[in-house]
């Protein structure tokens, strides 16, 4: 069977960033460690990998957040510290994120963009299809983004895209796409990208989100892609030289819930969010309620 017919079973997570936006904190803690409550960001990202079938999950690392591996391993002393305490709950909570996939790590490197970081996975996935999760946002599992776009992949052996409208006024700071119609509402056919335009060059609203559905062809182009936006070798770059040269790429239109992590605010009603839709923290939502009622 050719490469292009089998569908996607590795993920690959970049998260080799600084993360900025959130130091002090991320000078020790890896920004994709940040806790929604008691679990990470980074396991909502790779649950979402392995709800869709790609259980081998490949994470681009760099120095200093290997505490985000760690985090996958087994804990054979905690499991006996907790046994011993007949706390079988939390040692069910432990070992969940061991269970859900086969976790790999490589280093970028140097940080040299996120066409460069996808770019460190070409030895791990070979010439198979892969998706690329992005860590700054995860999608509601009973939304089904990824296992979308996965059989989309298999089906066309190209690119498959997740697109969300956004305001024209916030184009600048995303990948956009110019697409065309396919004859399903949800499905469009991308006639063209550009990482980063400025309101008066982007083609559309259509912003790309970081869900991608790739083939292993991407890999030498995206070795031979030049730093583009900001100076970094853009996978945006890379799935645009693709499209113009033949492959097909397609956009899957993203209606659904989609919880932002990927700046402080955003990640904040995240967390407010989450806690309100839990049933384990007795009097939050009162305690919630009565605090916003003291806000003007
Ligand atoms: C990256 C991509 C961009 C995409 C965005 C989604 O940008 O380069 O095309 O729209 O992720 O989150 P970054 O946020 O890393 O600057």
């Amino acid at each position: 069977m050719s490469d292009t017919l089998r569908r996607a079973t590795k993920a690959v997570i970049p998260a080799a960033g600084n993360a900025t936006r959130f130091l002090p904190v991320t000078k020790a803690v890896p920004k994709e460690l940040l806790p929604l409550i008691d679990k990470p960001v980074l396991e909502y990202i790779v649950e979402e990998a392995a709800a869709a079938g790609a259980d081998d999950v490949l994470l681009v690392t760099a120095r200093g957040k290997d505490t985000m591996v760690d985090y996958f391993d087994a804990r054979p002393d905690l499991e006996a510290f907790l046994a011993e305490k007949g706390k079988d709950a939390a040692i069910e909570a432990i070992k969940a994120p061991e269970r859900l996939a086969e976790i790999h790590a490589i280093r970028q490197g140097t940080a040299l963009g996120l066409g460069h970081a996808v770019g460190r996975a070409a030895a791990h996935v070979g010439d198979e299809p892969f998706a690329v999760l992005l860590g700054d946002e995860f999608c509601d599992l009973g939304d089904a983004l990824l296992p979308r776009m996965m059989d989309l992949q298999a089906e066309t052996g190209g690119i498959v895209l997740a697109l969300m409208e956004v305001p024209k006024e916030d184009v600048a700071r995303w990948g956009i796409a110019s697409v065309a119609p396919t004859g399903d509402a949800d499905i469009v056919e991308v006639t063209g990208l550009v990482e980063k335009p400025s309101v008066d060059e982007a083609p559309s609203n259509l912003s790309l989100i970081g869900r991608y559905v790739l083939p292993g062809s991407i890999f030498p182009v995206l070795d031979a892609t030049e730093p583009g936006s900001g100076g970094e070798i853009q996978l945006t770059d890379a799935m645009d030289t693709m499209r113009a040269k033949g492959t097909p790429v397609h956009g899957v239109i993203f209606r659904g819930k989609r919880y932002d992590t990927g700046q402080p605010t955003a990640y904040l009603q995240t967390l407010v969010e989450l806690a309100t839709e839990r049933e384990d923290l007795p009097g939050f939502n009162a305690w919630l309620r009565e605090f916003s009622a003291t806000l003007d």
